[in-house]
């Protein structure tokens, strides 16, 4: 390791006391980046809203079983108030919200793939709700949705069990009056690491949050959140525009997740590459520019610093139309300590594999439609609880084809089933892509291809979590039997 390396280390390790630990070799999955407390950099005399703070990662769930191959955590929700302040301005927004284990975003789920994760689940709210692992084709029974779970109450607890069969990024939230807790604080990432991957030397996250929908989402009508000249407040794991400061020379994984009840970015970091989405790593890279993160969607960028000063940028993005006019924002400055040679991309393991031929007919359909006036959202024609369940039979290899008749674009979210695209408007990606979320734009027509190989019922909606608690959320059932 040379001197330079050894300096990087230090910084993202971002504990003062110790030396960087020897070469211990690339930091996947390690602490990376725990914050320095009060996140502000410096010698702490200074009043913070004038300092611009350094990203801290989210905690990391403390493993209470030290066997090998399993991962054991336990989760606590509780109220919490949550609190943050905009270092631009000094505004501070204060919200008696709730929390996993006292942390926004809830601690970290790392784990690797294969790894049984056991998730010891105790409810400390005045309310019932449940755990939801989107993203994982989870047993049905462990999918945390009202049909397949009865809701953990007040003071209850209920262990959540289920081997990691994916690698990616994926999250965890409740599925129960979800517009309101997520938007309160409950959320947190889950990690599954795949073995085969090459080793970078620091792998982050990134966990976006809109804080001004949650002032707003009692005061006004959730169908007019994200439109036009609405001003969010986007904070990353819980900060306004923090810092990176990051290595020349280095290899940086950062995985992307938006949390939002309804915002949308549009994310551009120039030099960088999209390696990644839902489901772990994409059949081939793409430049990072306009990456579109919907509610629930995941990104995973590869980023080799060379030297000077970069930005995570955000272009004017609405659910009422897509790429808007206007100056695109920064949600995150990245500064390059140490000026060096970029290191070489690591050997990432992308398939290159086409999209699966569309076999032209339609298993199931889906039409989203609704209206923001009113306020009233329906997958066809009908709202939840009150639809018509379809179903697809073990093992069916089956096209879904959701067709969007609104005026507003909608992220379709899938439970139990990852999907693959298709086409979209008729087009089929160059590469294939696979997804558990997917955004419709207006008046477009997604086909999906999905393997029911997961039996029981699933939901599939809209993500946009007003639409969903609207009405625009419908099941999908797979029978035990082979057709
Ligand atoms: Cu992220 Cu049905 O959920
Ligand atoms: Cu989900
Ligand atoms: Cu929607």
């Amino acid at each position: 390791m040379s001197p330079r390396r050894l300096l990087a280390a230090f910084w993202l390790c971002g504990c003062s006391a110790d030396p960087a630990p020897g070469d211990s070799g690339p930091a996947a999955g390690g602490d990376g980046l725990e914050g320095s407390d009060g996140g502000d950099g410096t010698d702490g005399d200074d009043p913070p809203a004038l300092q611009q703070p350094i990203l801290q990662q989210p905690v990391e769930a403390e493993d209470l079983d030290p066997a090998e191959g399993v991962v054991q955590v336990s989760l606590v929700a509780a109220p919490a108030t949550h609190r943050l302040t905009d270092w631009r301005t000094g505004e501070t927004i204060e919200i008696a919200g709730y929390a996993y284990n006292g942390s926004l975003p809830g601690p970290t789920l790392r784990a690797r793939l294969g790894d049984r994760l056991v998730v010891d689940f105790e409810n400390q709210l005045d309310d019932a709700t449940t755990l939801h692992w989107h993203g994982l084709d989870v047993p049905n029974a462990m999918d945390g949705s009202p049909m397949t779970q009865a809701p953990v109450g007040p003071g209850e607890r209920f262990r959540y069990e289920f081997t990691l069969e994916q690698a990616g990024t994926f999250w965890y939230h409740p599925h129960i009056d979800t517009e309101h807790q997520v938007d309160l604080g409950l959320y947190g990432a889950i990690v599954v690491e795949d073995p085969a991957d090459p080793a970078v030397d620091a792998d982050l996250l990134l966990v976006f949050d809109d804080w001004r929908e949650v002032a707003e989402t009692d005061a006004e009508p959730s169908a007019v959140h994200g439109a036009h000249g609405e001003v969010g407040l986007w904070a990353v794991n819980g900060q306004v525009l923090p810092r990176l400061v990051v290595g020349g020379g280095l290899r940086y994984r950062l995985r992307l997740l938006d949390v939002s009840n309804h915002g949308y970015l549009n994310l551009s970091l120039p030099g960088a590459r999209v390696i990644g989405h839902d489901q772990g790593l994409d059949a081939a890279p793409a430049p990072a520019d306009a990456v579109v993160l919907g509610p629930g969607d995941r990104a995973e960028l590869e980023l080799l610093p060379a030297e000077g000063l970069l930005a995570l940028m955000d272009s004017p993005y609405s659910l009422n139309g897509g790429a808007a006019q206007g100056e695109a924002e920064a949600r995150l400055d990245i500064e390059v300590d140490v000026a060096a040679p970029a290191a070489a991309p690591p050997a990432w393991a992308f398939s290159g594999a086409s999209p699966a031929p569309d076999p032209g007919r339609t298993d199931v359909l889906y039409v989203f439609q609704g209206e923001a006036h009113s306020d009233s959202w329906a997958i066809n024609g009908e709202q939840y609880p009150d639809i018509t369940v379809q179903s697809l039979s073990f093992n069916q290899d089956a096209v879904i084809e959701v067709r969007n008749l609104s005026a507003t674009e909608h992220p379709f979210h899938l439970h139990g089933l990852v999907f693959e695209l298709l086409s979209l408007n008729g087009v089929a990606p160059a590469f294939q892509e696979r997804l558990d979320t997917l955004n419709i734009p207006i008046y477009g027509v997604a086909r999906l291809r999905v393997v029911a190989h997961n039996p029981g019922m699933w939901m599939a909606h809209c993500h946009i979590l007003p639409h969903a608690d609207g009405g625009m959320m419908s099941m999908l059932q797979v029978t035990e039997s082979t057709r």
